[in-house]
């Protein structure tokens, strides 16, 4: 463990020669990625490395905690130590995060927060969309289909990450008041197997099921999976957010899933706003992307976008 930690920092200290040698500024991100198991957080790196490969002054490292809230405490610890210029981090869960950001933050690194938040205010920005929103729209697009009435499974993302407590919460909103009922909820942690296992629980104990809402798509198919091993996908319709194009409306466009709602992963956003922060100009403590719901019918004309405004269309 000594040893690749000491390859990282004499990494570091080349970058800082070089930069001070050429005499071109040079800044040195820090990325603190909670997991690379789904494709959307593969997504995410893949944006923050394109759009910083578009500034020369950008150094960007990244860590994958690989699922582990005590790694990422570690990384983010490492890389206070190591003095980066500035921290991104998309945190595994929410309070065990909370004390190495603020930390980071107390000591002059500017942290951008992505996608889960930490608790309380001690970071630069936070950008992410707002899955409050689009629990609600999925409530609100899930009556609709259903004739306001109908068995739903909620397959739950890790509840003690804030998207999935907002996913939630939006979602019981979105239903208030109509006759959807749900039968069955569990906690997939955002992971496809656990989902398709818990789904198996749900179609063991359910006879009748409409639809499954999943907090994101891997999970969303994780149960279509289960429900077609025992022939019984035809059965009910799945819902799930994130929208890939390479997963969730690749799903719509299969018949797979019936709707996915759009989860940017601002990764592009993140590296705008950390150039900013480093030119020392002002950015908002927080920064609203905007979402759009694919289905089989607008799928070919780019989706629809949940909030007009929101969006600036
Ligand atoms: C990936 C993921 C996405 C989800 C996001 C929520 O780890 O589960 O599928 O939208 O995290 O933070």
């Amino acid at each position: 463990m000594k040893l690749p930690s000491r390859i990282v920092l004499l990494a570091w200290f080349l970058i800082f020669a070089l930069a001070s040698l050429t005499g071109q500024q040079k800044w040195v991100i820090g990325m603190s990625q909670c997991n690379l198991g789904e494709p959307w957080r593969v997504q995410m790196n893949a944006d923050i490395r394109k759009a910083a490969a578009e500034n020369p002054t950008l150094t960007v490292i990244f860590k994958d905690a690989q699922n582990d809230t005590l790694k990422q405490r570690a990384h983010v610890e490492e890389f206070v130590n190591a003095r980066v210029n500035l921290l991104i981090i998309s945190p595994k869960e929410a309070a065990p995060l909370t004390a190495p950001v603020a930390d980071a933050f107390r000591k002059g690194i500017p942290v951008v927060v992505l996608d889960r938040r930490v608790l309380g205010n001690e970071y630069t920005c936070f950008i992410g969309a707002d899955n409050k929103r689009i629990g609600q729209a999925a409530g609100r697009w899930i009556a609709a289909k259903l004739g306001d009435q109908g068995q739903v499974v909620e397959l739950k993302g890790l509840m003690t990450s804030t998207p999935g407590q907002d996913r939630h919460s939006g979602f019981v909103e979105g239903i208030r008041g109509t006759g959807i009922e749900v039968i069955f909820e569990a906690d997939m942690k955002w992971l496809e197997p656990n989902a398709r296992k818990e789904m198996e629980s749900a179609l063991a104990v359910h006879k009748k099921i409409d639809l499954v809402y999943a907090h994101n798509d891997p999970g969303a198919h994780g149960a279509y999976l289960a429900a077609k091993a025992v022939g019984r996908d035809k059965e009910m319709l799945f819902v799930g957010i994130d929208a890939l194009p390479q997963e969730g409306q690749m799903y719509v466009r299969q018949g797979i899933v019936a709707a996915s709602f759009e989860y940017p992963t601002g990764g592009r956003e993140a590296v705008d706003s950390a150039v900013r922060i480093l030119g020392g100009k002002r950015v908002p403590k927080e920064v609203t992307l905007p979402s759009r719901v694919f289905t089989s019918e607008n799928i070919d004309k780019g989706g629809e976008w949940l909030d007009i405004k929101a969006a600036g269309k």
